[in-house]
């Protein structure tokens, strides 16, 4: 309709009945034809879109808000660790162990938090980032200092999912619970006491040059799977 029509004959456009589709279908048991009316998302109609209709069951948003902190904790322990890596493999540092081994750290950092974000998608949930703090220092002077921070990082981590499956388990959440305990508290556990060790014996065998070589030829050998040893890959990106 033209806007001249719509000035001249406003009324008609109450009397225009909204176009409604109707679907044909046969009843098995007689054989009549019948016709009934197509569902509301079927009709052509432009929907709402993000449509916000979401299923979430038994996702509590408290339980969703946890997950997205750990999100934020899991990218922080990825950015210290990208740090540490970056560190030990400048020309002037030069510790390919040090450096192989962190980079693998963050790596598994970083999937860690894409792990939390696809469970928080497939609950239903939103995923909210948070802004990465950069590491207090990135000059990490030798291996014992670097270790002992990645240590309070591990914990802190660990700290952050005993929280967030306590708030899974006050709401009863089964899922998110099992997600936490069983995929992640013994692995940071195990982790926590690695670097335990490390830091043992990087305290008893002192920062001297030749301990030093040992330690970061014995973590390439030893810690570091093939695809992270930066001395196996060095000449994969060329
Ligand atoms: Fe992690």
């Amino acid at each position: 309709m033209s806007i001249i029509q719509k000035i001249l004959f406003p009324k008609l456009l109450t009397v225009i009945p909204k176009r409604t589709y109707y679907i044909k279908d046969r009843n098995e048991s007689n054989g009549e034809i019948y016709s009934s009316k197509i569902p509301n998302d079927c009709d052509g109609q432009i929907q709402k879109w993000p449509s916000e209709k979401r299923l979430q069951f038994n996702f509590h948003p408290e339980t969703e808000t946890a997950f997205n902190q750990q999100i934020g904790t899991e990218f922080k322990a990825f950015y210290n660790y990208l740090s540490m890596a970056a560190f030990f493999g400048r020309a002037d540092v030069a510790m390919p162990g040090c450096q192989s081994f962190f980079t693998q750290m963050y790596m598994e950092e970083f999937e860690h938090a894409l792990q939390f974000l696809s469970y928080v998608n497939m609950r239903g949930g939103s995923v909210n980032l948070f802004g990465i703090p950069p590491p207090n220092v990135q000059n990490w002077n030798c291996p014992l200092y670097a270790f002992k921070e990645a240590l309070k990082l591990e914990i802190a981590v660990t700290n952050k999912l005993v929280t967030a499956n306590e708030t899974a388990e006050r709401h009863k959440d089964l899922s998110a619970s099992d997600f936490i305990v069983t995929g992640y508290l013994e692995n940071q556990m195990k982790s926590v006491n690695e670097f335990e060790k490390f830091i043992t014996v990087l305290s008893g065998i002192g920062d001297k040059t030749l301990s030093r070589f040992m330690f970061d030829k014995d973590l390439l050998d030893n810690y570091v799977l093939s695809k992270f040893n930066v001395l196996q890959n060095k000449n994969k990106d060329n």
